[in-house]
């Protein structure tokens, strides 16, 4: 059973007077993550206190954090930079041919969407977009699109604009049924909502540290199922090779690489600001513990959600999205600048599509919700038209 957690903000450095409801556009900072970052970057002025077994260390243990977050194992977890790098990994790896299909979403981030594209066109392979449904059930549309010509269904476990879920087990069962490779970009819920690589079983599953891991920009995670993990990285750099912890000797250039998922890792992965900064937050999550964080989470998105159809505000139903956030339909009256004249008063949220997607995490409290509201109700013309 989670508990709700009590208010943590005084372990971040939030003003009083900001209400930041937009974690899953950047967490803040911790205040111990803050101050690993600190010694990490004052660390290089003294380089000859960097032993090559440091260039190890903080790895594997982001490795073993990163794996028991996600409920698997340190060998199957690569260190990359950003989710379009683990997405490239993917694409490179997955077998796909003229006439397959590959299935993502519509509105899909991005990053989870060019590389298909390209695939696409690469193989002549079909891009099967899953329209959005109006009862809000991703699942279940996603299910109706996969058969026995999918290669690949690369999907996220919640929408990034509104936080409405897709049930990643059920995706994954049929997925596998049917032959297809399963992609999974997890940046928008790895650490606030629980996902267990046992159960899912994704072929590649792909997060960055800078949302709701709380760890710094410009590093993530890529978890590789077993079938994968000989597969063929993007990139060949020296430090996924076997044998790289002996510097002297790299010049006996191997063939082989380092066990598992490692082969996957990013050049220069061991880095000392970085690493090390994830790792403190990790730990605070595991901690914390996931489930904990996602109960904490989904009372407050409820009440959230009760207070917008109060108001009128469409909203995606509890029982059809994730906890941690929740996106408020305003409707075609809402101004442009929405988020901007929020801004102005200190209340911070993000406009992604149609919808005021607010992510908060366990700073949050009463009060910032009641001034999303008191804010909201004088800027978005609620009931208009
Ligand atoms: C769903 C999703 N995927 C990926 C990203 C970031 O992608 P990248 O790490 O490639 O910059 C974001 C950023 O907002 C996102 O919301």
């Amino acid at each position: 059973m989670a508990i709700v957690l009590d208010s943590q903000r005084g372990l971040f450095e939030i003003p009083d007077d900001v209400a930041y409801l937009n974690c899953a556009y950047m967490s803040p900072q911790l205040h111990a993550v803050k101050e690993v970052g600190e010694r990490s970057v004052a660390r290089k002025s003294r380089p000859w206190e960097i032993t090559p077994q440091d260039f190890f260390e903080d790895s594997e243990t982001a490795r073993e954090l990163f794996a028991e977050i996600v409920g698997g194992e340190a060998d199957g977890v690569a260190i990359i930079p950003s989710v379009s790098y683990g997405m490239a990994v993917a694409a490179k790896n997955v077998p796909v041919e003229a006439g397959q299909s590959i299935v993502i979403l519509g509105e899909q981030f991005p990053s989870n969407v060019y590389p298909w594209r390209e695939l696409a066109k690469r193989t002549g392979a079909k891009l099967i977009t899953v329209q959005r449904p109006a009862d809000h059930d991703w699942t279940g549309a996603i299910l109706k699109h996969l058969d026995e010509s999918t290669a690949v269904v690369a999907v996220p476990n919640c929408h990034w604009t509104d936080g409405s879920f897709v049930d990643l087990r059920r995706v994954g069962e049929r997925a596998r049924e049917v032959g297809a490779a399963l992609v999974v970009d997890a940046i928008q819920s790895l650490g606030a909502y629980p996902l267990d690589v046992s159960e899912v079983r994704p072929d590649f599953l792909v997060a960055g540290s800078y949302k709701w891991l709380l760890g710094p920009y410009g590093l993530g995670f890529m978890y590789v199922g077993e079938e994968y993990r000989e597969g063929a990285p993007i990139e060949h750099n020296w430090i996924n090779r076997r044998g790289s912890e002996d510097f002297s000797r790299l010049v006996q250039y191997e063939d082989a690489f380092q066990p598992g998922a490692r082969r996957f890792d990013v050049g220069e992965r061991s880095n000392f600001i970085f690493l090390p900064m994830a790792n403190e937050a990790l730990q605070q999550i595991l901690a914390w513990s996931v489930d904990n964080i996602a109960g904490t989470l989904k009372a407050l998105t409820d009440r959230i959600g009760e207070e917008a159809r109060g108001l009128g505000i469409i909203v995606v139903p509890a029982e059809k999205r994730v906890g941690h956030m929740i996106g408020l339909d305003l409707g075609p009256e809402a101004p442009g600048d929405l988020a901007a004249r929020l801004a102005r008063e200190n209340v911070f949220a993000s406009v992604r599509g149609r919808s005021l997607r607010i992510s908060p995490h366990l700073y949050n409290t009463e009060k910032d919700v009641e001034r999303l509201f008191d804010s909201l109700t004088r800027h978005a013309r609620l009931g208009a038209g």
